[in-house]
C-alpha cells in the first residue's frame, strides 16, 4: 500500500480516535453539519449536476460515511457506494452508522487499491469527492480522474473538491513545506498534502483526461471542479458554461 494511503489504515484505532483525526478538527457534534455543507456546496455551485431520485452515486474517499449519509438525504439515490483505500476505515464507517442508528439500505462500501475503480464503464450517474483528493499523491489523483471519467455515465457528472494553492499561507504555518517535501521524498506514512490551481485542473481535465465539459470554481481556498463526458451542453444556460472540449475552449 502506498505510504500516503497507509496513514488511513489502522485496524487498532478506535472509532472515536478516527472521528477526531480525519475531520480537520471539526467537533463530533458538528460532523453532520459539515457533511451537509459539502453536499450543499455542490448543489449551490452546480445545481444541474445533481442526479435525480434513484441515481447511482459514488463517493471517493468515504471515511466514516457522514457525507454519504447527507447525500442520501439530499439526493434520494438508489445507492451510494463509498469507495476507500482503507479496510479499517470502512469497518469504522459501518460501526459509526450502526452506532448512530443510520438506515443503511442505500449505502454500500467498497475497498480498492487506489488505482483501478472496481466498477464497469458508464455505471454511475454521479461521482463526488470531498476532503480527500488533497491527500492523494498527484499521479494517483490524475489517474483517479481517468477512472472516474471511465465509470461515469455519459450524461453523468463528477463533482470534486480540491484544495487550492491559495490555502498555502495558512497551511504552511502548521505544515512547513520543507517537511512536506521530505515526507514525500522519503515515502513516509502520514497525511500527505497536495495542492491544485484552477488552470492546472482545466488543462489536465480538458487535454489530459479529455472530458467533454468542465467548470472549475474557487471558493474559500477550495477548488470545486465538475466535469462530464458528454460534450452536449443541454443542462445549463450559457452564462454558467465555463469550458467545453472540442472547438470551444476555456473561457
Ligand atoms: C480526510 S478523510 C475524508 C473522509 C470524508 N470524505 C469526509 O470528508 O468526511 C480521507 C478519506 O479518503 C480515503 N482515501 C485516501 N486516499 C484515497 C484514495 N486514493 N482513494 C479513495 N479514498 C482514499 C481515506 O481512507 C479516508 O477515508
Amino acid at each position: 500500500m502506498h505510504p500516503a494511503f497507509a496513514t488511513w489504515e489502522d485496524p487498532a484505532e478506535s472509532l472515536e480516535s478516527v472521528e477526531n483525526r480525519i475531520h480537520d478538527g471539526v467537533p463530533k457534534e458538528r460532523l453532520r453539519t459539515r457533511a451537509q455543507a459539502y453536499v450543499n456546496t455542490f448543489a449551490r455551485l452546480f445545481p444541474w449536476s445533481l442526479p435525480g431520485p434513484g441515481g447511482r452515486v459514488m463517493e471517493i474517499g468515504s471515511g466514516l460515511g457522514y457525507i454519504m449519509e447527507a447525500a442520501v438525504q439530499k439526493l434520494n439515490p438508489s445507492t451510494v457506494v463509498g469507495l476507500d483505500v482503507s479496510a479499517s476505515m470502512i469497518e469504522n464507517a459501518k460501526r459509526r452508522l450502526a452506532r448512530d442508528g443510520v438506515e443503511t439500505t442505500a449505502l454500500d462500501f467498497r475497498l480498492y487499491d487506489g488505482v483501478e475503480i472496481p466498477y464497469e464503464d458508464n455505471s454511475f450517474d454521479f461521482v463526488y469527492s470531498a476532503a480527500t483528493i488533497q491527500h492523494i499523491p498527484k499521479a494517483y489523483a490524475y489517474n483517479l480522474l481517468f477512472e472516474i471519467a471511465r465509470v461515469l455515465k455519459r450524461a453523468g457528472f463528477a463533482d470534486l473538491h480540491f484544495v487550492s494553492h491559495s490555502l498555502l499561507p495558512d497551511h504552511l504555518r502548521l505544515f512547513p513545506l520543507k517537511q512536506e517535501c521530505l515526507r514525500q521524498i522519503r515515502n513516509e506514512v502520514g497525511h500527505w498534502h497536495v495542492f491544485y490551481s484552477h488552470e492546472e485542473l482545466l488543462y489536465v481535465l480538458l487535454f489530459g483526461i479529455e472530458v467533454g465539459w468542465i467548470s472549475v470554481q474557487e471558493e474559500n481556498r477550495s477548488l470545486w471542479a465538475i466535469f462530464r463526458k458528454d460534450r452536449e451542453v443541454d443542462f445549463c444556460n450559457e452564462t454558467t458554461l465555463t469550458c467545453q472540449a472540442g472547438p470551444l475552449r476555456c473561457s
